[in-house]
């Protein structure tokens, strides 16, 4: 078996499905796909590791499927993390451009960055990213990379990721358990959107909303960098449960119709169409059969629930609306017929469904949107590798030293105390 050191492995561990995906960067700039696997989730809710054991469980019957299939020995990983614990802020950091030829080096990029870090953090939370929005040099905005410029102050704007401390930890001991080792953690929103997106969607102003079992992920790009992150706590299983509960009907059951019938708007409901309920559930059940229209009821009153809330949550954020490029829709519930339809009507933007691009080898094993997340994985793991001396583009997690812990312990008591 090969072990391949350009090979990289995204794990994906979602609500429903827990899946390992084996690439390499193909010389047209493309991933090539090596081999992929898919395993039932357990122990997962709402994106947070409620069961370590059934999580550590799943991580090994996918890596090892995942192994097996693409003659690959895989000791690390690219690990996605989610959950409604995610939080942002945003701050600002300011420098003064250190060279005698006043031309902006590496170093100055990454004190602004450290600037930018100083804030008050709560004790119970983790920085996962901090990500730039932009820089300023002498009071000139919209800079993407600064490095090389003249100037005399650099700021920067930055986005900062936080997590709850123990889920995040979690999510670690699940993979060092599993025998791996983490070579990088990335918040999923931003995943799936590295997956799904153009370059010109991320410049001119875009929305990806990625809504699997458990949680619905959204990302703002603008001018090509992120701009806002959230995971809503809603997903495709509250779909199924509603459906359960409203007919009277197990799980799985409501499972099986709702995507083998599911529409997310009533506009779709075939009249004249009735669906069979072939079991019910003790005395008292209701009908045995249902209409298509009741169906999709049902349906579209949890998805139209899904849309307000990243409606309000980027009304809150104070996320401009102004997305040239619309809304990319991808995750597992982008694959319901009409969804593109009822978010048009409720974002009042363009609408396409996002699937991962970009992607070469065996890439219609991955051209569902299911695989968004873990083909972002990938796609950051080669993005890492290739310019991981650029710190400040970087994760501080999985490759996080015991320097960078301390310096950040070092920031926090500082601005503590004062
Ligand atoms: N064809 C389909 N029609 C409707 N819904 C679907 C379809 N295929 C999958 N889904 C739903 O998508 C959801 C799973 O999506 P996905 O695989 O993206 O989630 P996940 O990554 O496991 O979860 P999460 O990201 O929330 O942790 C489930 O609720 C599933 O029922
Ligand atoms: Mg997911």
């Amino acid at each position: 078996m090969k072990g391949k050191s350009e090979t990289i492995v995204g794990l994906d561990i979602g609500t429903t499905k827990v899946c390992a995906l084996v690439a390499e960067p193909g010389e047209d700039g493309n991933l090539e796909v090596k081999g992929l696997s898919l395993v039932r989730s357990k122990g997962m809710r709402k994106g947070v590791i409620v069961d370590l054991d059934g999580v550590i469980d799943c991580v090994n019957k996918a890596v090892s499927e995942a192994s097996q299939r693409s003659g690959v020995s895989i000791n690390s990983v690219y690990v996605g993390v989610a959950g409604s614990h995610i939080s942002t802020l945003r701050n600002r950091g300011v420098t003064l451009v250190s060279g005698e030829a006043r031309e902006i080096s590496l170093g100055d990029v990454n004190r602004a960055m450290e600037a930018a870090q100083a804030v008050s953090i709560p004790q119970d939370k983790k920085t996962i990213h901090v990500l730039p929005m932009e820089f300023i040099v002498d009071g000139q905005r919209g800079i993407k990379d600064p490095i090389g410029m003249a100037g005399i102050k650099l700021e920067t704007e930055v986005l900062i990721v936080l997590g709850s401390y123990t889920s995040i930890q979690s999510t670690v001991n699940c993979v060092t358990r599993a025998g791996l080792v983490l070579e990088g953690m990335l918040l999923e929103p931003i995943a799936s959107a590295e997956a799904v997106l153009s370059p010109t969607e991320k410049e001119l102003g875009v929305l990806v909303i990625d809504i699997g079992g458990g949680t619905t992920d959204i990302a703002v790009f603008l001018e090509g960098n992120i701009r806002h992150a959230a995971v809503i706590p809603v997903g495709g299983d509250h779909i199924t449960s509603d459906i359960a509960a409203i007919f009277k009907i197990p799980l799985s059951m409501a499972e099986e119709i709702k995507i083998k019938y599911g529409c997310a708007s009533v506009d779709y409901a075939e009249s004249g169409l009735d669906i069979e309920l072939k079991t019910a559930l003790g005395k008292g059940a209701s009908n045995s059969r249902i209409s298509h229209r009741e169906l999709c009821d049902v349906i579209e009153a949890r998805v139209a629930e899904i849309f307000f809330l990243v409606r309000e949550n980027l009304r809150k954020s104070q996320c401009a609306m102004y997305l040239p490029a619309g809304v990319v829709l991808t995750g597992g519930v982008a694959l319901l017929k009409g969804i593109d339809d009822l978010a048009m009507k409720m974002l009042d933007l363009p609408v396409r469904i996002g699937r991962p691009r970009d992607v070469g080898g065996l890439s219609e094993m991955v051209s569902s949107p299911i695989f968004s997340t873990a083909v972002g994985l990938v796609k950051y793991g080669i993005q890492q590798r290739t310019s991981g001396d650029r710190h400040y583009r970087g994760s501080l997690i999985g490759g996080e030293s015991w320097f960078d812990r301390l310096k950040e312990r070092i920031i926090r008591m500082f601005v503590e105390f004062f």
